[in-house]
């Protein structure tokens, strides 16, 4: 489609998108001169500045993206009306399916937003005034006081909301607009083709219902003949693609047989889950951005100490566990082939997850908390309402296995019940103060970080994954018995591996020892998992660029092999006795909790998602949300990777500490850029959750018309209905 900018230019719309783009940028311009010497990031101001300059980024982005948006409906438009209309309605004819042969039959024997821009003008006065009223000489100044800082992102705050607001509501009123422009053409089209002379002959229709028939014979393609498409084989090959560099996706199957309700529930899981995500890594991308700028603000609810505790703790018990649970709501009677024993105690579970971790996220910022445990920082009382909310659910995916309707228990609910007993223990363990004084309490802190992230996060997805890849690429899973040896081989050793966290601490040698044999001894279901499922992938390799679950399943499976082994090689005692302390873990903890767990949860969210609405998720935007997550963890881990390697050896080396402070900087500044390609991915993920869940609004020209038409020979006739 040729892009016609003069033309669109010159449409309002569009100038008063350009206006709002001045309105934003402006104030960049203005204050970004320098003045006496004076830097627009003067040094304390530097972390309310680059927030403000971020939200302004993000709302330009925003405004490009809707300009974007604008112009290639308005290709649309340009494009639609200089093709002649006839063509396009006989493209509409050979295009028929078998229901809308029939219409035609049947119709042959018959025959014998507004949206409101003043805001925007408006908008785009201010910073005239704002310009008006500043003081060149004295900015320096003024942006230093955390009164003037705060008074303008208090302003800012309403106008980035307003900027959202209208941005959400042009793009309604131009999608009502097209729609309408659809309705008309299809109007057109229905009154072109009730003309009897319109119709193809009836000969003509029996020969596109007999193409539309013909199925393919195994030798029918050999040979050395010319094809001639008399069979309608070459149909599907359009010119009408909307991303031709991309290959077209398998388009998701409703599942009939769900019962709504529990589809309800299943999306609020995953919904939620997702809410979670975002808020959970909005605080993680502010830690990061904290550790260049550790002075961004000074109030104890945004210390780091607390956030950082915030940020685990929404993405494990939050997103990741929240996220887990919805899927066992779909897999559990799934494979069980019987309905989910009570859906009323899915929800009771549901609202007491959710708000156990609204009420602990802010109790940690309160200062609220359980002391130093790592991810057990949440008081008991508080998480005790989370843990009956699993508990609920365990209960109900148990009775509803006992229901089954098959012989066989599928591994899928081996691996997901067990995780939910496994995590139950552990975290009854850690929060019963019991045998917790000094030493002991090392002991059973690592044995909770390690039971929780290898028992429950990486023991359900595994049982997610043995449903849901062969499910995906089509054909069972490769080999059941690799499966069981990885189940209890996995409970081997995962089990006792907690204390390889605390290497050369005040615990008993031997301690260690069994911790490192078992870390070493986890290559036994790691490599047999990779290998089960690599092997039941193995000739569908294609299917990956047709899918939109598939990569992501890929890159988890993938991470899943290589995030593991780098935890083997950190366990032994010449390789932890460098990166233990430094950012090398950090870059594990990522590799493994976002690049296993997070994508797999991304890839199970696009193969159910779908099939419980039937609406597929926009394909660029998912591959947006794959690439922006994939590239942001490159750029969040390997400097971490080689700068913690780096600050080991310099400690080594005893070299003073701050100075790998001093050396971590450049390593921090690449985890910020790409904890926010991460962070982006997030927001593309919810936009691409509310596309697949929302009502559809798109009309398509065809199916209207022959509703029109349909409608038509309703009132007509006394035939029935077809
Ligand atoms: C935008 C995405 C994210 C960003 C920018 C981010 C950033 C951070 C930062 C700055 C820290 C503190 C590191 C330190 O103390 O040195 C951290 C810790 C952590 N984050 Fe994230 N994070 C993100 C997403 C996630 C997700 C989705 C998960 C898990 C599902 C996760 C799991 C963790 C864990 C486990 C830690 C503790 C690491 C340790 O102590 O070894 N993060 N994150
Ligand atoms: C063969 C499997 C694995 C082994 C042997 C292993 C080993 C290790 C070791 C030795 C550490 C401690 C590093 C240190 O503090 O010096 C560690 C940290 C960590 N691992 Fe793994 N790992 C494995 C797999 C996983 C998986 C699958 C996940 C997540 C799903 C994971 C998540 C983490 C996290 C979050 C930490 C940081 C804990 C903290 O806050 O200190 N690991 N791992």
């Amino acid at each position: 489609m040729k892009f016609k900018t003069k033309k669109l230019f010159f449409k309002p719309k569009v100038k008063l998108i350009t206006l709002a783009l001045l309105f934003f940028l402006q104030p960049i311009i203005t204050f970004a001169q320098t003045d006496e010497g004076v830097s627009f990031f003067p040094n304390k101001s530097i972390g309310f500045i680059g927030i403000l300059t971020g939200l302004v980024i993000i709302a330009v982005v925003l405004v490009l993206f809707l300009v974007v948006k604008l112009s290639s409906n308005t290709n649309y438009f340009l494009d639609q009306k200089s093709q002649i209309q006839k063509e396009k309605f006989k493209k509409y004819i050979t295009n028929l399916n078998e229901s809308d042969i029939e219409v035609l039959k049947k119709k042959r024997n018959q025959n014998s937003n507004r949206t409101s821009f003043l805001v925007l003008g408006f908008l785009s006065l201010v910073p005239q005034i704002m310009s008006a009223e500043t003081a060149p000489a004295k900015r320096e100044d003024l942006f230093s006081q955390p009164g003037v800082l705060i008074t303008l992102v208090l302003i800012f705050i309403p106008l980035f909301l307003a900027l959202v607001y209208l941005a959400a509501k042009v793009s309604t009123g131009f999608k009502n607009y097209v729609n309408n422009q659809k309705i008309n053409e299809a109007k057109e089209f229905a009154a072109y083709i009730s003309e009897t002379e319109n119709i193809p002959s009836d000969a003509d229709l029996d020969e596109i219902k007999n193409k539309l028939e013909y199925t393919i014979k195994p030798n029918e393609l050999s040979g050395n003949e010319t094809a001639s498409d008399s069979k309608g084989l070459l149909k599907n090959i359009s010119t009408e693609t909307n991303y031709r560099f991309f290959a077209s996706k398998r388009p998701p199957i409703k599942r009939p047989k769900i019962d709504p309700e529990l589809t309800r529930l299943i999306l609020w899981y995953l919904g939620t889950a997702v809410f979670w995500l975002f808020v959970g890594s909005s605080v993680g991308e502010y830690v990061g951005i904290k550790f260049i700028v550790p002075d961004a603000d000074n109030y104890s609810w945004l210390s780091i100490g607390r956030l950082r505790a915030v940020h685990t703790n929404l993405v494990f018990w939050a997103w990741s566990t929240i996220g887990i649970m919805g899927l066992g709501y779909y897999i559990v009677p799934m494979v069980s082939n019987a309905p989910l024993n009570s859906i009323k105690n899915g929800w009771k579970a549901l609202i007491a997850v959710n708000s156990a971790m609204f009420v602990g996220a802010i109790s940690i910022m309160a200062g609220i908390n359980n002391g130093g445990g790592e991810y057990r920082e949440i008081i008991w009382p508080i998480m005790a309402v989370w843990a009956y909310g699993l508990l609920l659910t365990v209960i109900n995916f148990i009775k509803t296995i006992a229901k089954r309707t098959t012989h066989e228990i599928y591994i899928s609910n081996w691996f997901i019940v067990a995780s939910y007993i496994f995590i139950l223990i552990v975290a009854t363990i850690a929060y019963i103060p019991m045998g917790q004084d000094g030493i002991g309490e090392t002991i059973v802190q690592g044995y909770y970080m390690h039971q929780a992230v290898g028992m429950w996060f990486m023991f359900s997805m595994l049982g997610v994954l043995y449903y849901l890849l062969p499910q995906q690429v089509n054909k069972p899973i490769y080999s059941y018995s690799l499966g069981v040896l990885a189940f209890w081989s996995q409970i081997l050793f995962y089990t006792v591996i907690g204390t390889h966290h605390f290497v050369f601490s005040a615990l008993p040698w031997w301690l260690q020892t069994v911790a490192i044999v078992g870390s070493v001894g986890m290559l036994i279901p790691v490599t047999s998992g990779t290998i089960n499922y690599l092997m039941t992938m193995k000739g569908s390799w294609s299917k990956i660029s047709n899918s939109y679950s598939l990569p992501f399943f890929f890159v988890g499976i993938i991470y899943y092999f290589t995030g593991s082994y780098q935890g083997t090689a950190e366990a032994f005692r010449s390789t932890n006795l460098i990166w233990h302390f430094t950012d090398f873990t950090i870059a594990h903890s990522h590799i493994t909790m976002y690049g296993i767990i997070t994508f797999l949860l991304f890839g199970s969210i696009y193969a159910i998602v779908p099939r419980l609405t039937g609406k597929e998720p926009p394909q660029l935007g998912v591959g947006a949300h794959f690439w922006l997550a994939l590239i942001g963890l490159q750029f969040y881990t390997i400097p971490l990777m080689i700068g913690g390697t780096l600050k080991g050896l310099m400690w080594a080396e005893g070299k003073p500490f701050i100075d790998s402070v001093v050396l971590m900087g450049p390593y921090w500044l690449w985890r910020a850029i790409g904890g926010t390609l991460m962070w982006l991915s997030h927001i593309v993920l919810a936009y691409n959750m509310y596309k697949m869940m929302r009502p559809s609004t798109d009309i398509d020209v065809k199916e209207k018309a022959f509703e029109i038409i349909n409608q038509d020979l309703e009132a007509n006739s006394v035939e029935p209905k077809i």
